[in-house]
């Protein structure tokens, strides 16, 4: 028995082996069973999936980097959920294709700031943040409210979301927002999409 041990503890590459094996039953009982449970799996009742107009400005926001200096996962602890609000749950995410949790708060959390200032507030904050918020050092978006939005793609997204993702738009539903692109979005800035997509974060939570 000692010799076998020390057969291990001689040879890194057979240790490095073990080691990996043994640890990753650990990762394996405690990943695994999230794919099968309810809570992990199941939408909130309450989700609806995105307009058109909010996954531009979702994608806006990953290309701007907003990813990178704001978080949009509340901890369950109370200095977080005093300030942000109820705290982050799976069930909003489960059509997040890809979640922007982020992991570094250069800027407050944004998981819960739809709502919580005017549509006007977030265009004057975006154009530059220092008119709003004097001690801010966040970098100004000026350009988006003079960039229209390219929609170029948008249709094979949805379609993409509906039959790869899973989420459930119907074809009616793609049809409506393939209209508003030409109606009443055909003008829509980057900066509209954003505000658009800020809006709603967080509104899952007392949508009805
Ligand atoms: C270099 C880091 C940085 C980047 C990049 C950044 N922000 Fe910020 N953001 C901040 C800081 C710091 C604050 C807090 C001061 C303020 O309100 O301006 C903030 C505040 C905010 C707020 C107000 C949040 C609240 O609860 O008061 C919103 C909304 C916001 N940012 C959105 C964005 C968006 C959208 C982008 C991308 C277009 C972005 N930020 C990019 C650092 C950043």
């Amino acid at each position: 028995m000692a010799n076998r041990h020390e057969k291990v503890e001689k040879n890194v590459g057979l240790m490095i082996v073990l080691t990996l094996v043994a640890v990753s039953f650990g990762g394996l009982a405690e990943i695994v069973p999230l794919f099968w449970q309810q809570a992990t799996t199941e939408p909130l009742k309450t989700l609806r999936p995105y307009t058109a107009l909010e996954l531009e400005g979702k994608d806006i926001y990953i290309r701007e980097g907003c990813n990178v200096c704001h978080t949009q996962m509340v901890r369950p602890l109370r200095a977080e959920t005093e300030r942000y609000g109820p705290y982050s749950v799976a069930g909003e995410d489960v059509w997040e294709h890809p979640h922007v949790w982020g992991s570094k708060r250069t800027g407050p959390d944004l998981a819960r700031v739809g709502q919580r200032y005017s549509d006007d507030w977030h265009r004057a904050h975006l154009r530059n943040p220092r008119d709003v918020v004097p001690e801010s050092n966040m970098p100004g978006y000026p350009w988006l409210h003079e960039t229209p939005v390219d929609w170029s793609d948008t249709e094979t997204t949805l379609h993409v979301f509906k039959d790869m993702f899973g989420v459930p738009y119907t074809d009616e539903d793609i049809a409506e927002q393939m209209a508003n692109i030409e109606g009443k979005w055909s003008e829509a800035t980057e900066e509209d999409a954003l505000v658009a997509y800020l809006q709603q974060l967080g509104t899952e939570r007392t949508r009805r």
